[in-house]
């Protein structure tokens, strides 16, 4: 019998994370909030399968095995006998810690993770009767694709449980880091004052966004330019975790340039929008 493993929310992040481990060969009890919740990641999880059939990641038989794997379910006592539990839920820390509560009754002897892109784990871990059973799991947008698993660490987060996160990581095909709880970890400390960086060099009209974003893309090596990959996260997501930074560590990096602020205050979102700094039509980049 394969491993189960419960993963909780069914937004971009729920979804790609329930997809890995499926892939993977892990038997997933995927918790929504209610119905129509269900619905769409049930939808969201067939069209990203496909999207990896299409680009062949893998084949057809291995989407319908996948498939398989995945049982769906609105009620916490589902998530029992779990060797893990994975909660992606929304960015908010009275929800997650709502969320984490209520998985906690139902926990066993699991281990308990949280996906977030900045909320302090130490925090989140205050939900839980046994904080050396938590960390964080800080999957990367598109889950799928992205290869690594920051693991965040409490100062009591047990070996134990380390241990069985990257275990499962590595089964999922990623490689695991180890990050002590700090805002915004690693990977988001280096990411947003590059991202805020281009945006106040396009403010001071050193080169046109286009520009900026080839330079990254052939002179770096990025696989996206900043305004791309601002676009791609979006820009309502860059500047609710730099204000989580900035609240927690003051540094003035992470205060959002007045453009990023214009644009998330009129909905330009990015991509999700279909604007942002570009303009989009049917998730092509337009004129
Ligand atoms: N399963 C599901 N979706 C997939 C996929 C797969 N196997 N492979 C690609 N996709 C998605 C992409 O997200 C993209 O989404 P869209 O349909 O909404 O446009 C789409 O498929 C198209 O992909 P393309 O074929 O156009 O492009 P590529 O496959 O060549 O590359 C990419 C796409 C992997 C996104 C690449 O451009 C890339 O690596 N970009 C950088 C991504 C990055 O830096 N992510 C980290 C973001 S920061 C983060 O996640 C931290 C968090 O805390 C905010």
């Amino acid at each position: 019998m394969s491993t189960r493993i419960s993963v909780i929310g069914m937004g971009t992040m729920g979804v790609g994370i329930a997809q890995i481990l499926i892939a993977s060969g892990y038997e997933v009890m995927w918790l929504g909030h209610n119905k129509n919740s269900v619905e769409a990641g049930l939808a969201g999880i067939d069209a990203s399968l496909h999207k990896a059939v299409k680009k062949g990641m893998m084949t057809e038989q291995k989407m319908t095995d996948a498939k398989g794997m995945l049982s769906t379910t609105t009620e916490y006592k589902d998530i029992e006998g779990s060797e893990a539990i994975i909660e992606a839920v929304k960015e908010s820390v009275d929800v997650k810690i709502d969320v984490l509560r209520s998985a906690d009754r139902h926990r066993g002897h699991s281990v308990i993770a949280t996906n977030t892109s900045s909320i302090s784990i130490t925090r989140l871990s205050e939900a839980l009767e046994d904080k050396g059973a938590f960390l964080g799991m800080h999957f990367f947008n598109p889950a799928p694709v992205m290869k690594l698993v920051e693991l965040v660490v409490t100062e009591h987060t047990s070996e134990e449980a380390e241990g069985r996160a990257r275990s499962i990581a590595n089964a999922c095909g990623k490689t695991a880091v180890r990050v002590n709880d700090y805002p915004g970890f690693i990977a988001n400390n280096i990411l947003i004052p590059m991202l805020y960086e281009a945006a106040i060099l396009l403010e001071r009209n050193v080169a046109e966004k286009e520009g900026i974003d080839t330079i990254a893309r052939l002179g770096l090596n990025h696989p996206m330019g900043p305004f791309e990959l601002a676009d791609f996260i979006g820009l309502d997501v860059c500047k609710e975790m730099a204000d989580s930074i900035y609240d927690a560590t003051k540094d003035e990096r992470f205060k959002t340039p007045d453009s990023i602020k214009g644009m998330v205050a009129a909905g330009k979102l990015g991509r999700k929008t279909g604007e942002g700094f570009y303009i989009y039509k049917e998730g092509r980049q337009g004129a």
